[in-house]
C-alpha cells in the first residue's frame, strides 16, 4: 500500500500506536501505548497551539538545566502535579499494618553521617527549639527490628534545606541512625517548621500562574530500611501545622501525623543529653514488612537518582 500522505490527527495517533505495538518487552509496550494514547488525547482535547507547544519545550528545557545534586525540578513537577502521590498510592494499595509511605521529595542527599542514638542533626541550628524524636522500628507482629537504618533529613528552622542555604558549606540536618536491640531510635533535632517549596523556577511559575500556594506542613523525612524488610520512604508531620490540609505536594496521610509535645521542665532523655527546657518531644514507631523477592526497589531507584545528580 502506498504511504498515506494527508494524515488526520487520528491517523497519526493510530500509526504511532501501531509502531510502539511492536515493542518486545510487554511492560514497556503497555507503558508506551498508554503514554501515547493519553498524551495525544490531551493535546487534542485542549487543542494545544504551536506557541503553547514551544512554551512546554522551554519549560522542560529549563527544568532540565536546573537539575543538579542540589536541585531536582522534575521531582518538584511530579510532586506538585500530584503524580508522585498517585504513584505512591498505587504502589501501596492495601493497608497492611506497615508504616505508610509518602513522597521522597527533591532534597535527599547522599553522604549523611551515621550518628549514635541521641545524635544531633541540627548542630548548626541555634534558633529552632530542641526536639527529640524517638520510637521503635518493629515488624508486622510488633517485634523489634535491631540494626534498622533510619536515614533522616529535615529543613532548618529558617525553612531552608542545607542545599538551599548559601551560608552553609557542609551537610546539615541529615543523619543516619541504627536501632538498638529493642528496635529503639533517638534523633535530636529542632522543631520542624512549615516552609515553601522552591519557587524560583518553572514549578514556582506554574504555582503562581494557577493561584496555588507553595507551602508544605512541618515534617521530618525518613527512609527506614532493614535487611530482609521492605524499606519505607516517609515523613512524620506536626499535628498543629496550618498546612496539613493543603500541602503543596499532597503528601499528608493521617497515620503520619504526630504530636510534638512542648516541655518546660527537664525530663528523661533530654536531661541526660543536657537539653535545657523548653524543648519538644515526638514519638513515632515504624513498622516494616518482610521484603518480597522483587528486583529493583524504590530505594534502589532513589540511590540511582541521587548518584545521577551527584555526577552532574
Ligand atoms: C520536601 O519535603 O522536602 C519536598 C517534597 C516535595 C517537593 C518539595 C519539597
Ligand atoms: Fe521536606
Amino acid at each position: 500500500m502506498p504511504a498515506q500522505r494527508n494524515k488526520t490527527e487520528d491517523d497519526i495517533t493510530a500509526e504511532v500506536l501501531q509502531r510502539f505495538g511492536e515493542t518486545p518487552d510487554p511492560r514497556l509496550r503497555q507503558i508506551m501505548l498508554g503514554l501515547v494514547k493519553h498524551l495525544h488525547a490531551f493535546v487534542k482535547e485542549v487543542e494545544l497551539t504551536e506557541a503553547e507547544w514551544f512554551q512546554a519545550i522551554e519549560i522542560l528545557t529549563e527544568a532540565g538545566r536546573m537539575c543538579s545534586d542540589k536541585r531536582q525540578e522534575f521531582i518538584l513537577f511530579s510532586d506538585t502535579l500530584g503524580v508522585s502521590m498517585v504513584v505512591d498510592l498505587i504502589s501501596h494499595r492495601k493497608p497492611d499494618g506497615t508504616t505508610e509511605s509518602t513522597v521522597f521529595g527533591p532534597f535527599h542527599r547522599l553522604g549523611a553521617p551515621e550518628l549514635p542514638a541521641g545524635g544531633n542533626i541540627a548542630h548548626l541550628d541555634k534558633k529552632g527549639p530542641p526536639t527529640l524524636v524517638s520510637g521503635r522500628v518493629l515488624d508486622i507482629d510488633g517485634e523489634p527490628i535491631e540494626g534498622a537504618l533510619l536515614d533522616v533529613w529535615q529543613a532548618q528552622s529558617s525553612g531552608l534545606y542545607d542545599s538551599q542555604d548559601e551560608s552553609l558549606g557542609e551537610l546539615h540536618m541529615r543523619g543516619k541512625f541504627r536501632t538498638d536491640a529493642e528496635g529503639r531510635y533517638l534523633v535530636r533535632t529542632v522543631l520542624p517548621v512549615h516552609y515553601p517549596i522552591p519557587s524560583d523556577g518553572p514549578v514556582g511559575r506554574m504555582l503562581r500562574a494557577t493561584g496555588r500556594h507553595p507551602w508544605r506542613p512541618a515534617h521530618i523525612h525518613f527512609v527506614v530500611s532493614a535487611e530482609g524488610y521492605e524499606p519505607v520512604t516517609t515523613h512524620i508531620f506536626d499535628r498543629k501545622d496550618d498546612y496539613l490540609a493543603s500541602d503543596a505536594v499532597f503528601a499528608v496521610k493521617d497515620s503520619l501525623i504526630c504530636d510534638f509535645e512542648r516541655h518546660d521542665t527537664s525530663i528523661g532523655e533530654a536531661g541526660r543529653l543536657g537539653i535545657d527546657p523548653p524543648f519538644y518531644t515526638a514519638e513515632f514507631d515504624f513498622r516494616l514488612k518482610p521484603s518480597s523477592e522483587q528486583g529493583s526497589t524504590a530505594l534502589d531507584a532513589q540511590r540511582r537518582l541521587a548518584a545521577l545528580g551527584a555526577a552532574g
